[in-house]
């Protein structure tokens, strides 16, 4: 007998679903290569977490996007920043939704980089190590107490400085903060997969690439090496990004280190799909094609070991659970 597939299993506890916040009111705007998903003002992001509630998603990840940038990324930490005002209003409305940050400087420098240069790094391009670590350091512990401050109640620190959790850790810690949580992009690779997300924070790069401090993809030990840094240096949870090319480094760190994990499924493996569905002619088959899709690849995702997904699928799995049940 013809043994019977399990079904898949997604529960929406384990789900993150990202946000690109931008100043202003009434706008929700597309972004290129990115379908379906928007940058929204605050007021329009209170509307949207209302819809995303009420189909039982309870955790979210904000990123700024907009604002002026500068060489040193200033906007991400003033006082009342876009995302410390996003964090507010969402808290009053909505207390008990899990708002996690993204705390990196590459939506704020005028160069894109995820750190700030150090001095007359234009004569250093040629080289990797532009990025001058105390200066990126500081910058990211601000960025990182204003959310916290504002109520947020995890930060995750993405900009692959080294020492970024401990810094956090510190800072937090000094100011009181001894129980909020730091979720560490710990082995994060200079992916190809980042190009929508970067349309959306127009973070792009000027010059150079990450490979000075994002990990090649080839490497898998570095990977392991990143995790257990972070876990040392006081990271609650742990993160590979992207997902779908690394479930062996997703399974590797579950079964190593049996710390809890999240995995983050990228924007240009979020595209591939939409693209992939979008050059289906008829309309039936191309939703339940999509569906199906993301069910099998949630479920990879899931079975390598990643307790929690950031997926911009999310809202849609949301709807599809609820109209049938998946
Ligand atoms: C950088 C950051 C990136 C993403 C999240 N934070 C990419 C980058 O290195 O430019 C990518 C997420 C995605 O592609 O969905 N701080």
């Amino acid at each position: 007998m013809a043994e019977k597939f399990m079904q898949p299993n997604i529960n929406l506890n384990s789900l993150i679903y990202p946000y690109f916040v931008k100043a202003g009111k009434g706008k929700k705007e597309t972004i290129k290569d990115f379908a379906q998903v928007f940058r929204f003002s605050i007021d329009r992001l209170l509307i949207d977490i209302e819809e995303i509630k009420n189909l039982g998603l309870n955790k979210i990840l904000l990123f700024g996007t907009g604002e002026k940038k500068d060489n040193f990324a200033t906007a991400a930490y003033k006082k009342d920043n876009l995302i410390a005002l996003a964090i507010k209003n969402i808290k009053k409305e909505f207390p008990d939704l899990m708002v996690i940050t993204d705390v990196c400087l590459c939506a704020y420098t005028n160069h894109g980089h995820c750190g700030i240069l150090k001095a007359h790094s234009a004569k250093r391009i040629a080289q990797s190590d532009f990025i001058d670590s105390r200066k990126t350091l500081e910058a990211l512990a601000k960025i990182a107490l204003s959310h916290i401050e504002a109520g947020a109640d995890w930060v995750a620190p993405s900009a692959m400085a080294k020492k970024q959790v401990e810094a956090i850790r510190k800072e937090l810690d000094r100011n009181g903060f001894k129980k909020t949580k730091i979720l560490g992009y710990s082995a994060k690779f200079a992916s190809n997969f980042y190009g929508p997300f970067r349309n959306a924070c127009d973070s792009a790069p000027s010059f150079g690439d990450r490979s000075g401090y994002q990990l090649n993809y080839t490497d898998r030990n570095k990977a392991l090496l990143e995790i257990n840094d972070d876990i040392k240096d006081g990271a609650d949870m742990v993160m590979v990004k992207p997902a779908l090319g690394y479930l062996d480094i997703i399974r590797e760190a579950k079964q190593k280190f049996n710390y809890p994990l999240a995995a983050y499924n990228v924007s240009g493996e979020y595209a591939m799909v939409k693209a992939y569905v979008k050059s289906i002619a008829q309309s039936a088959r191309r939703i339940a094609l999509e569906k199906n899709l993301v069910l099998e690849i949630l479920t990879a995702i899931k079975r390598a070991g990643a307790d929690f997904i950031i997926t911009y699928h999310a809202k849609d799995i949301a709807r599809w659970l609820i109209v049938d049940g998946v």
